[in-house]
C-alpha cells in the first residue's frame, strides 16, 4: 500500500512539523518561558489533584477557567472559547469559517501555522507581504481582505518572528472596512504592544487569540479566544467536545490565581530583552529588529544558516526559519532566556562573529 497515494491530493506536499532533536543545548528557539515554574504554584496544583481528574471527562467548555479569564479581561464567559493551545483555535476558526472556495489572508512573514491550517482545512492561503520594516502594507492587505472569497485574516501582534506590533487604531480601521473575520493573535501581548481586546465590544467581526504557552504552560496546551457571542456560538458547534483536558484547565486556573508570580517573570524577561538588544547591536554586522515580544529577530551579514550551525556546535539553539523568504534569509530569532543563558548566547555569538571579522 502507498499511503501517500491514498492521501487527499491537496495535502500530499505538506511537510510535517520538524521537532528539534537536540539535547544538551541551551534552548533559545521556541519562545518558551525560561524560568522555573514557581514551586508554590506547583505544590498547590498537586494539592488540588483528585482521582476524578483522571477518570472523568473534563468540563467541555471549561467554565471555571472561562470565568477566571472573563474576570481578567472584563468580558463575558459567553465571549470565550478554550483551545488545546491556540494552535487548535487557529484550526477551529478555519474549519468553521474557511474551507473550500474561501481564502485566508496572511500578512507575511508571520507564524507558519496560519498557512498550514489554511491548507489542511482546504482554505486558500493568500500571503500579503509586509513593508520593509515589517509593518502592515494596509493598501495591499485591504485589497485582499475585500475579496468576496476572503473569510478570515490573521494578524499576529506582536508578530512572530519579527516582534513588531500593530497599533489598535490600525486594526480597528481595517476591521471596520470588511465584513469578514479579523483575528488578532496576541500570543505575545504580555511582553509588549497594545491589546486590541477593547475593540471586540465595538467590532463584531474581530477575534482575539491568546495563549498560556509563552508564560507558563507550553507543555499543557491551553489557549483561548475572545469574540462576539455569535462567533462563539458558531465555533462551539465545530469544536471537539473535550478539547482541553481537566488537568490543564486546573493548572491554568492556578496560574491566573497566582498571576503576580508570573508577572515578575515577565518583567524579568522584558528587561533581559532590552539588555540583549543593546548587546547585540554592539556587534558589527548584526542589525536588531526592535522587539515587543519574548524573542528578538536579528539580521546578519552572511547567510543565517551558517551562524545557526556554528552556534549549535557551541551548544546554543536559536531559530532559523525553514525555507525562508520575505527578507528573512539573513535572519535568526533568539528567545530571551535567563540572564545566564543570555550571557552564554552573547559570549558564543561573539566567539563566532568576531574572529570572522578579524580574518577579513
Ligand atoms: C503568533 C503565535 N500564535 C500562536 C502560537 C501557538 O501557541 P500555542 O502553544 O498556544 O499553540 C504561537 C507559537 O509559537 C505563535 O508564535
Amino acid at each position: 500500500m502507498d499511503a501517500n497515494k491514498l492521501m487527499r491530493d491537496d495535502l500530499k506536499d505538506l511537510v510535517p512539523y520538524e521537532p528539534h532533536p537536540y539535547s544538551d543545548v541551551i534552548k533559545l528557539d521556541a519562545n518558551e518561558n525560561p524560568h522555573e515554574f514557581p514551586p508554590e504554584v506547583l505544590n498547590k496544583i498537586c494539592f488540588l489533584l483528585k482521582g476524578e481528574i483522571f477518570t472523568r471527562y473534563p468540563d467541555p467548555m471549561g467554565d471555571k477557567l472561562r470565568g477566571e479569564i472573563a474576570k481578567m479581561t472584563d468580558m463575558g464567559i459567553e465571549n470565550i472559547i478554550l483551545g488545546n493551545g491556540s494552535d487548535e483555535l487557529i484550526q477551529l476558526i478555519l474549519q468553521t469559517f474557511g474551507g473550500p472556495g474561501k481564502r485566508v489572508v496572511i500578512p507575511a512573514p508571520t507564524f507558519a501555522m496560519y498557512k498550514i491550517h489554511g491548507q489542511i482545512t482546504g482554505t486558500r492561503p493568500v500571503e500579503v507581504l509586509r513593508n520593509q520594516d515589517f509593518s502592515l502594507n494596509i493598501e495591499n492587505l485591504l485589497k485582499e481582505m475585500r475579496n468576496p472569497e476572503t473569510g478570515i485574516t490573521f494578524i499576529a501582534s506582536p508578530n512572530n518572528p519579527t516582534g513588531t506590533a500593530v497599533p489598535p487604531e490600525q486594526i480597528e480601521s481595517i476591521t471596520r472596512k470588511v465584513e469578514s473575520l479579523v483575528v488578532v493573535d496576541e500570543a505575545y501581548i504580555d511582553f509588549g504592544g497594545q491589546t486590541c481586546l477593547p475593540l471586540v465590544k465595538k467590532c463584531p467581526n474581530l477575534i482575539i487569540l491568546r495563549t498560556f504557552s509563552k508564560i507558563a504552560l507550553a507543555g499543557l496546551r491551553v489557549g483561548y479566544l475572545l469574540a462576539h457571542r455569535d462567533v462563539v456560538v458558531e465555533l462551539t458547534k465545530v469544536k471537539q467536545p473535550y478539547n482541553v483536558n481537566a488537568f490543564s484547565q486546573m493548572a491554568a486556573v492556578a496560574v491566573l490565581d497566582n498571576w503576580p508570580l508570573f508577572r515578575a517573570q515577565i518583567e524579568e524577561i522584558k528587561s533581559e530583552r532590552v539588555r540583549l538588544e543593546t548587546e547585540l547591536e554592539k556587534i558589527d554586522d548584526i542589525t536588531v529588529i526592535p522587539s515587543q515580544a519574548n524573542f528578538i529577530l536579528f539580521r546578519v551579514r552572511g547567510p543565517a544558516g551558517w551562524l545557526h550551525s556554528q552556534l549549535l556546535e557551541k551548544g546554543i539553539l536559536v531559530r532559523k526559519k525553514p525555507g525562508v523568504t520575505h527578507g528573512l534569509e539573513q535572519c535568526l530569532r533568539v528567545t530571551v532566556g535567563t540572564r545566564e543563558e543570555n550571557d552564554m548566547f552573547l559570549e558564543k555569538i561573539k566567539e563566532v562573529l568576531i574572529p570572522q571579522k578579524e580574518m577579513e
